[in-house]
């Protein structure tokens, strides 16, 4: 996930190991680029950028000689462009007077580049963040006032995104937040700008939180703010944050794992913008639909989505594609793929050695290779010929939570354009998050006491949300240290029912179409002596049946209701592992990217 910051101070100084600072500060949200700008009263912009990370860029590029009475550092987390010095932020303008960096994502990048190059900019990149930078130039080169300009660049940047941004020959910087966080603290003597509050602490605990849609005038004396909308002075009061800097980098969550868990809808919102926009997508869906077989690969988590995309491109495309793990892919699959077939590998790290095994199997046979992957210029975005990005930023725990949703919500997504639906009703999703995560938190941690005295248990599910209660037993088993076996509901009589005895607990997870059966599944269970815990919408059949309901909001379709219920399924293995003392981040033995065979 991108980070910026910036500075103002009175006196032209040596910013370049403050800045540096700032990025080790910022660098917990991952990043692939790092770069700074400093301007000089002189009119002087001093601009040094690379992919890398922050200690060898700053080290390589002499970062710390850098002088001026302004600085703005950028982390790149890369979406638009490949992670390369030229894509690497801050930005110039085309005359080089002014220069910018972003955060987030301008989802119009492709058509802004095209109108700012006709209109005679010089674009020199292919990264969005410039587009924010060509955006207010556009304005400022009309005679507008830079807050002008910016209220104006802001009609043209679809989007969730935030920047900073200096001209040369004014003591100011100017920052606007729409979507992506924004954080901005007073100094003695200057006023700094930033993503997020960790980069910001040990400068100052004189906080003001910006809102969307506002923009921000830095100056050596403070701060102004103006709304976008009207362009009107919005006053605010400093607060004084006692956080410490690891409770700030969890903004306010005991765990990483918790944070992310809560950003599901805004990644899932953002997600369906980079779609719409992505050049990729019809390319992808063309192929899908020509070929022989398709084939859905990955491990673990990243499995399992592949599981739900199944589901969804049957359901919804009438499209038959094959899940597969990929070290059975090699082993069942390859010698029987070529080049009418074609493979979807997913990834959150892109690196996952068993899936880079996978494509070369599949490459060396001629099989088309596509992906879907979160971390941007890794090894699997670079050898697929196209890769769709899962778009979530930096997922810190090991227990993978948002980039799970973002894949099967990729999949629903590709699913819906390979049957010609308007995927624009898909939009209802993040809202539907939220709720989902309001109305089942407490009702979760209500639960703990049904699972205290085991260390085994069942989650099962059937249709689409069996691949939901796979993941709820991979979830529950990485975190809990107990042994979760998920199942399809069918299943169990023909062996584990032997298991149960009185209290046993058994996950049923509910889709709003399988009911009937799930409510059977429970009875087999329940008459043996189990405890029978329901997830579902709500329905007065689980009620009548089951000892527990977590009941979730009514979302009106079952392929976005089993998206859902893998949420109340985290929930649970997160709060089980916090009653047993562990740290959910990061579980014993287990790493966040598997790089061995
Ligand atoms: C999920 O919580 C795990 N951390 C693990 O199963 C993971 O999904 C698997 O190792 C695959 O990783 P990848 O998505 O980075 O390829």
């Amino acid at each position: 996930m991108c980070g910026i910051f910036g500075i103002i101070t009175r006196d032209e100084q040596q910013l370049g190991p403050l800045l540096i600072d700032a990025g080790r500060r910022l660098s917990y949200r991952g990043y692939d680029s790092v770069g700074c700008a400093t301007i000089h009263r002189d009119g002087k912009i001093d601009l040094r950028k690379d992919a890398g990370k922050v200690d060898e860029v700053a080290n390589r590029l002499g970062f710390s000689e850098m002088t001026g009475s302004r600085g703005i550092l950028q982390l790149r987390w890369a979406t638009f462009g490949a992670p390369s010095q030229v894509n690497s932020q801050p930005h110039l303008d085309s005359d080089g007077d002014m220069v910018g960096a972003h955060n987030g994502n301008v989802v119009n990048n492709v058509e802004l580049r095209q109108q700012f190059i006709a209109e005679g900019m010089i674009v020199r990149s292919t990264n969005d963040g410039e587009s924010c930078v060509h955006a207010v130039e556009r304005y400022v080169d009309r005679g507008m006032d830079p807050i002008e300009a910016i209220r104006h660049a802001y009609q043209d940047l679809a989007g969730d995104y935030s920047f900073v941004i200096g001209r040369v020959g004014e003591e100011k910087l100017y920052a606007f937040k729409k979507g992506s966080g924004l954080v901005a603290g007073l100094l003695d003597g200057g006023a700094v700008i930033s993503s997020d509050l960790p980069s910001i602490l040990p400068l100052t605990r004189r906080i003001v939180r910006i809102e969307d849609g506002e923009i921000v005038t830095l100056t050596p004396d403070g701060i102004t703010i103006h709304g976008v909308a009207d362009g009107q002075i919005i006053q605010r009061e400093p607060e004084l944050v006692q956080e410490t800097m690891e409770a700030a980098q969890k903004g306010g969550y005991p765990h990483f794992m918790l944070k992310e868990i809560h950003e599901q809808p805004v990644v899932a919102g953002e997600l369906l913008h980079l779609l719409d926009a992505s050049p990729d997508v019809n390319p992808i869906i063309e192929k899908i639909s020509q070929a022989r077989n398709v084939y859905l690969i990955g491990c673990g988590t990243s499995y399992h989505a592949c599981l739900a995309g199944s589901v969804y491109f049957s359901r919804i495309a009438r499209r038959v594609t094959i899940p597969v793990l990929a070290p059975q892919f090699i082993a069942q699959y390859a010698p029987a793929v070529g080049p009418r077939d074609v493979g979807i590998f997913v990834s959150q790290s892109g690196e996952t050695k068993d899936v880079l095994n996978a494509i070369e199997a599949g490459k060396q046979r001629g099989m088309g290779i596509f992906s879907l992957v979160n971390v941007v210029g890794s090894t699997m975005t670079r050898i697929s010929e196209r890769s769709l990005p899962l778009a979530c930023g930096y997922e810190i725990s090991v227990p993978a939570t948002k980039t799970f949703t973002n894949q099967v919500l990729s999949f629903l997504y590709l699913a819906y354009r390979l049957a010609g639906l308007d995927t624009a009703s898909l939009a209802v999703i993040p809202d539907l998050m939220v709720k989902t995560l309001e109305a089942v938190s407490h009702q979760v941690q209500a639960l703990e006491p049904d699972f205290h005295r085991w260390n085994d248990f069942y989650c099962l599910g059937y249709g689409l949300t069996f691949p939901i209660a796979l993941e709820g037993a991979l979830k529950l088993k990485e975190i809990t240290y107990s042994h979760c076996e998920g199942m399809l509901s069918t299943e169990f009589k023909h062996g584990p029912l032997s298991a149960v005895q009185d209290g046993y607990p058994i996950v049923f997870v509910a889709g709003r179409e399988d009911v009937p059966l799930i409510v059977s599944g429970i009875n087999e269970v329940t008459c043996r002596g189990a405890l029978a815990i329901a997830i579902g919408e709500a329905d007065p059949r689980l009620d009548a049946n089951a000892q527990k309901v977590v009941v979730m909001p009514d979302s009106g379709d079952s392929n976005i209701a089993a998206l859902l219920s893998v949420l109340p399924l985290q929930l649970l293995s997160y709060h089980l592992s916090i009653a047993r003392g562990f740290d959910p981040d990061f579980p014993r033995n287990l790493s966040k990217t598997l790089t061995v065979d």
